[in-house]
């Protein structure tokens, strides 16, 4: 497969392919129960116990829940204790949100402190309401530590985690993933984590769903295949901490954090089936569409993931990626045209250069456009989009990505005063002369 023959390769650990499967996992052969979820004595004298993350009465396309048998119940053995926890990390309502109809755009933020994944979350906004189930919350993690001997374990929302420096080994209740930049993992809600660093550092981006879980777009008249591919999504097999040791675990609900010891670790889940997993994801392997005549179609065509809300067609949040690609539509304007657009636009770059733009758009950066915020391809841009021959050009060693919300993003007020804010971010969109009429 010589188009993705740079990122084929493995990170070493086992994973189970596939999107929204019924899956199963054991690390000792013999301990899922056969045939039933909750025998009077499990295998290997486990413990049963249901993750739900719908209702119960969800209907069966959408119903997710996983059986857990595990050494010892997820039960608090002693008492949860309110905890100082992360006040960087907002969770919407935002109390003091700000709406700023500018188009914004940061450099890449510089670790405020020596912090863990979790300790170093720091939030630019939010939308809706985590105890509603609705919207979402956009994030950014600069770590410099792994989380030893803590665990974490969110009741908002699932967290899409984009990295874009360092790899990431992430410890669930299912079992480990290996994330690199340009990979991505979800973490659904409820289900506990840590997150250990390969590297000295580790700095990305994060998505905290409250609402609907994120799920693979509908194809329409695209076919059976394409984009994202399920079979391409990674989930991890079964593996357990067996050693007794002390743990923290540090819960979020609804915006408060608390904190329980246990005396052994969260991590001790032997076998598992169901379909609420975490998984990862090469953003490489998105299947990329576009247009093979004239005119470039709207961004959604490259939409990974999306959580719909009930307006038909229309995303709490889709996320959607920039993949390398080739451009040959004829006699077009190929860069992102100019445009504004009723979904709100948060745009993070992982590597390489946004096609969009020329020079400030950096990797680690990001920026926002609100809703109906006049932008496009700045002036460099637009002219190297203009006077570019019309034969087939190949967008190499790029990666760029795209939360976009129905709803309006409320800033963290704290970031409108980072230096790392571009207060010269207009200034790319000056030098437009007027046309001859
Ligand atoms: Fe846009």
């Amino acid at each position: 497969m010589s188009y993705l023959k740079n990122n084929a390769a493995g990170d070493g650990r086992s994973y189970i392919h596939g999107f929204g499967n019924q899956f199963e996992s054991e690390a000792i052969a013999g301990a899922l129960p056969i045939g039933m979820n909750s025998p009077k004595t499990s295998p290997l004298g486990l413990y049963a116990e249901q993750l739900s993350g719908t209702a119960f009465t969800a209907t069966r396309a959408e119903n997710r829940r996983t059986w857990l048998y595990r050494r010892r119940p997820s039960i608090n053995e002693a008492p949860q204790e309110p905890y100082a926890g992360n006040d960087s990390w907002l969770t919407a309502p935002l109390r003091d949100g700000v709406l700023d109809p500018r188009t914004l755009r940061w450099r890449p933020p510089h670790a405020r402190g020596e912090q863990d994944f979790i300790g170093s979350l720091t939030t630019i906004g939010g939308n809706g309401s985590a105890p509603d189930q609705v919207g979402c919350a956009i994030h950014i993690y600069n770590a410099c530590r792994s989380m030893e001997g803590t665990a974490f374990c969110n009741s908002d929302g699932e967290l899409l985690v984009v990295p874009q420096q360092g790899s990431l080994e992430v410890q669930t209740e299912l079992g480990w993933l290996t994330v690199r930049p340009g990979e991505v993992v979800l973490i659904p809600r409820g289900l506990c984590f840590r997150i250990l660093l390969t590297d000295r550092s580790a700095r990305g981006y994060v998505l905290e769903n409250y609402g609907p879980a994120f799920r693979l777009p509908e194809l329409g008249p695209i076919g059976a295949n394409g984009l994202a591919n399920a079979r391409d999504f990674q989930c991890p097999v079964a593996a357990f901490d067996a050693q007794e040791s002390d743990y923290r675990i540090i819960t979020k609900f609804f915006g408060s954090f608390w904190v329980r010891q246990l005396g052994h670790s969260p991590f001790n889940v032997v076998a598992w089936h169901g379909n609420l997993v975490p998984f990862k994801y090469d953003l490489e392997r998105l299947n990329a569409f576009g247009s093979v005549s004239y005119d470039s179609p709207d961004p959604c065509i490259s939409t990974v993931l999306t959580s719909p809300s009930p307006q038909p067609g229309t995303a709490y949040i889709d996320f959607v990626a920039f993949p390398p690609r080739w451009q040959v539509a004829e006699d077009t304007f190929r860069p992102p045209f100019f445009h504004r657009n009723v979904m709100t636009e948060f745009m993070g770059l992982i590597h390489g250069i946004y096609e969009g733009k020329n020079d400030g758009f950096l990797p680690g950066g990001f920026s926002l456009h609100s809703c109906m915020a006049p932008h496009g391809p700045d002036r460099d841009t637009y002219v190297q989009g203009t006077q570019e021959a019309s034969v087939p050009k190949k967008l190499q060693g790029t990666m760029a990505f795209m939360f976009e919300t129905k709803l309006p993003v409320y800033l963290n007020p704290a970031v409108l005063d980072w230096p790392e804010l571009d207060r010269d971010y207009v200034n790319c969109w000056k030098g437009f002369a007027p046309t001859v009429v």
